[in-house]
């Protein structure tokens, strides 16, 4: 399986040549037509997950003996008339009961995550053919303020959604991906935004043919006086003492840098939001192992423009590198992940799926254990 879906995957890449040959925006549709190809090639790819169990809520209890029947009988005439009285007497009170008593499972979550997927495949006309890599950077932006030492921050509260974090020059443009899951969280008032960004993080990177990345609920939001302070998140024009200062912060090391920073397979810069342009990678919406693969293989000069110091590469001149990612193979212990990475997408999956689970779960006061996270299933894998 994993063979199959390592093959998969290099057909979807798309060469410099061939690239070279499209208008430079163009090219940015083809990710979703490929990967419909892929879909229907290699349907139930992620028919191996794994659902924790899930605890059902107020089971029913069995009625038992051969008049069980008939008490059963009384009892829900009982029920209907008395209900019926209390309602009409009390129907606001009866909506909040019904509220309160509402207690969702693994299948409401999925049902979420189906209804983000769905959005994900009808808004299409979004950037380079899709809003997963920003959701996966507001889910990122979100859980990356965590602070081990003050145990502040983190993928708890959703305060990015209050203006003192919200206009933190890091988190410019994340506004795209907060309203376009503002239409779920009104048709599901029951989930916290907080467990909803994360939950879309996960959808997005499923759904872009990443690995599955374990879940489970347990965020309140909070209000704005836990918003962090401005200067938590990375700073894109530094090098590797400060990703380490940063992603230490978090309680993340050096191989852990490194893994996460292959999310920048997904996704462009924009001049508008972070003032860097261009993608890492010639399937920006398709996860893969490229952007390590690029960063060793193409070569790689500082751009002339008028922006920020940002790489080009001299082929095509139409990826770039932030100088962060280039500071993973200036750096002795760093590289080597990249290299691991760069020769083994199972690895990288692997490294992956574990690293974005601790990033996603900072910070937030779980009540259920580490053996009652759920895996969703993603859309190929239920109709197949
Ligand atoms: C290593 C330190 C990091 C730095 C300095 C950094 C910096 C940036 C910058 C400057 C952008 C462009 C934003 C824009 O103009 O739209 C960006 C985009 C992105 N980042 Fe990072 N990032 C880092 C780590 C991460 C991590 C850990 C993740 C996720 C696990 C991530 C996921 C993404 C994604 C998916 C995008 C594309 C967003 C889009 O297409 O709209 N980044 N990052």
């Amino acid at each position: 399986m994993a063979t199959t879906r390592s093959i998969a995957r290099s057909a979807l890449r798309a060469t410099s040549s061939s690239f070279k040959n499209t208008a430079t925006r163009n090219y940015t549709r083809f990710a979703p037509v490929a990967r419909q190809t892929f879909r229907q090639q290699y349907r139930g790819y992620a028919d191996n997950a794994t659902l924790a169990p899930t605890p059902t809520p107020n089971p029913t209890p069995k009625a038992g003996g051969s008049n069980a029947w008939i008490y059963g009988l009384v009892a829900a005439v009982g029920a209907i008339g008395g209900g019926t009285y209390w309602f009409t007497q009390n129907p606001d009170l009866f909506a909040e009961k019904v509220k309160a008593s509402f207690v969702p499972a693994f299948e409401d979550y999925q049902k979420v995550y189906n209804a983000i997927a769905k959005a994900l495949e009808e808004h299409d006309e979004y950037d380079d053919g899709s809003y997963g890599p920003v959701l996966v950077r507001l889910a990122w932006h979100a859980s990356g303020t965590y602070d081990k030492d003050t145990k502040t921050g983190g993928s708890n509260g959703a305060t990015m959604r209050f203006a003192p974090e919200g206009d933190h020059g890091a988190n410019a443009g994340l506004k795209a991906a907060r309203d376009f899951l503002e239409p779920i969280k009104e048709a599901n008032p029951w989930i916290t935004y907080s467990d909803l960004w994360i939950l879309a993080g996960v959808c997005a990177i499923q759904e872009m043919q990443g690995p599955v990345i374990p879940y489970r609920p347990g965020r309140s939001d909070r209000d704005l006086s836990f918003c962090t302070p401005d200067g938590r998140l990375p700073d894109a024009s530094k090098e590797q003492n400060h990703l380490r200062a940063i992603f230490g912060r978090m309680g993340f090391n050096d191989q852990e840098i490194v893994a996460l920073s292959g999310a920048h397979a997904l996704g462009r810069c924009h001049t508008d939001r972070s003032g860097f342009e261009g993608p890492w990678t010639f399937s920006p919406t398709v996860l893969t192992n490229d952007y390590y693969r690029l960063l060793l293989e193409e070569k790689w000069q500082w751009r002339k423009w008028d922006g920020p110091k940002q790489l080009q590469d001299t082929k095509t001149k139409s990826l770039m590198m932030l100088p962060t990612d280039l500071a993973i193979i200036q750096d002795k212990k760093m590289r080597p992940f990249v290299e691991k990475y760069a020769k083994d997408n199972d690895a990288f999956f692997k490294d992956f799926s574990a690293v974005v689970l601790r990033l996603f779960e900072l910070g937030v006061p779980f009540t259920t254990g580490k053996d009652q996270r759920w895996s969703f299933k993603t859309l190929d894998a239920q109709t197949s």
